[in-house]
């Protein structure tokens, strides 16, 4: 196919007409501060309440704040501390992009307004110039009070080879410093887990107190209160309310997840035919799931892959849908001993976690009796979108193994109970 003059127009007129439902689309991007926050008043008042006794001359100096995805941490924290420009000088960094400690460093150093280091310089001489250039911010602001908020701070404690617990140690003692030095510094971490929670020096921990706002997932009518809100500056055309209804329902049953939640009225305004129904906001859904499975899946590592195969295979062959820890090991050393030798199953369970973490499993509890409890995990959505996204031959090959093995269970089904050949279909079973 040729590209042409028309052919432009033609795109362009098709994607003006999709956006024809949209008055400011913006409002539904969920990447932009949102000039109004819904709810979260005493998540708010904790971490006021936390920043506001600098003043008292009481200092915390770590709050961890903390909370699933989507749970408005980062808005929260944010609005906060741009609607306090009167008493503190704050910068906001967000270290998602860090790969290392030291990365970390320099993040907040290159926010800072300082020039960046290098790693044979040291992580003393980093925290030296953090200290320093705060101090230049507070005395041209003319500001008693910094706030220093690390978004994302979850990062530092996946760099294995440095030692994240040192890191928190330089900041404190860095706040000591500044402290001595008459700057009253606060630093705000916003993490998925409490900050106390991670593997910290024992030092550490009882330095950094105990100061921490949750933020639980959201419920349905908090998110049909934003998505109201959003929606009506958003949409050319109203959005009726058994739409955004359905919308948060499906939003708030496991996560309470209020980007995503807007990510799908926004993409069911894509998608719409210039009135937004609830098949709008199922095609949508089904349009995110795969981006986000294509997304955790394809960038995996071999191993994790594998385990998610196992799952998979699990919910497609034995029909199950919980999945116990031991029954998913025992069908990933099956899937990888073809090509690889299979991880211990302490670290098959670490994946498990990892791919819940991730959003894609879901676990729970399950009693074994006198042997204590263990653990049970099923995907959070449907194995046919997650199978192709692993490897599409692979699951071929599964969806063909169901296919025999749902005629042969037919086939047991018409022969005598005493029949010999019953024993081949439930060979089946164990594939
Ligand atoms: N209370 C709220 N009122 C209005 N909009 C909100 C609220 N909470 C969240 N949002 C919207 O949802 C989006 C996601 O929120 P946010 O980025 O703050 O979540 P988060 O808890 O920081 O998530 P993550 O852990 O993934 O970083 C934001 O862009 C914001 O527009
Ligand atoms: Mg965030």
């Amino acid at each position: 196919m040729e590209l042409s003059k028309k052919k432009i127009a033609d795109i362009r007129k098709k994607i003006e007409q999709k956006n024809s439902v949209f008055a400011k689309k913006r409002y539904l991007d969920s990447m932009i501060l949102p000039s109004k926050i819904i709810g979260r008043e005493a998540e708010t008042e904790k971490l006021l309440n936390n920043i506001l006794s600098l003043r008292d001359g009481f200092v915390v100096p770590l709050v961890s704040v903390y909370g699933r995805s989507g749970s408005g941490k980062s808005t929260v924290v944010k609005f906060v501390c741009e609607n306090l420009l009167d008493l503190i000088s704050f910068r906001f960094v967000n270290l998602r992009k860090a790969k290392t400690v030291f990365g970390c460093a320099n993040m907040i150093l290159g926010n800072l307004g300082e020039e960046l280091l290098s790693s044979a310089q040291g992580l003393n001489k980093a925290v030296d110039c953090m200290q320093s250039q705060i101090e230049k911010i507070m005395k041209h602001e003319r500001k008693k009070y910094f706030v220093l908020v690390l978004d994302e701070y979850d990062v530092v404690f996946s760099d294995t080879r440095s030692n994240p617990s040192d890191f928190v140690y330089k900041l404190l003692q860095m706040e000591e410093n500044l402290r001595e030095n008459g700057f009253w510094i606060c630093i705000v971490t916003i993490s998925n887990n409490m900050l106390q929670g991670y593997d910290l020096d024992d030092r550490v921990k009882s330095r950094m107190g105990s100061a921490d706002v949750s933020f639980l997932p959201y419920s349905k009518s908090d998110i049909l209160a934003i998505l109201q809100d959003r929606a009506k500056k958003a949409f050319r055309v109203s959005v009726p309310k058994d739409v955004l209804e359905y919308c948060s329902s499906l939003s708030s049953s496991d996560h309470g997840d209020a980007r995503r939640a807007l990510d799908l009225l926004r993409t069911a305004g894509e998608i719409c035919n210039g009135k937004i129904t609830k098949d709008d906001v199922d095609s949508a859904q089904r349009n995110l799931q795969k981006d986000r499975v294509d997304e955790i899946v394809s960038s995996a590592p071999h191993h994790l892959r594998c385990v998610a195969a196992a799952i998979c295979s699990l919910a497609i062959i034995n029909q199950e849908s919980w999945s116990a820890t031991s029954s998913i090991y025992k069908k990933y050393t099956h899937i990888i001993s073809k090509t690889d030798n299979p991880l211990s199953y302490r670290r098959v369970s670490d994946l498990l976690v990892e791919l819940e973490n991730s959003g894609l499993l879901a676990s729970r509890a399950y009693s074994r009796g006198r042997n204590g409890y263990g653990k049970e995990y099923k995907l959070k959505v449907s194995p046919e979108l997650v199978g192709p996204s692993i490897d599409s031959e692979w699951f071929a090959s599964v969806m063909n193994k169901k296919i025999s093995l749902d005629r042969a269970k037919n086939l047991e089904k018409l022969l005598p109970r005493t029949s010999p050949l019953r024993k081949y279909s439930r060979m089946f079973s164990d594939l």
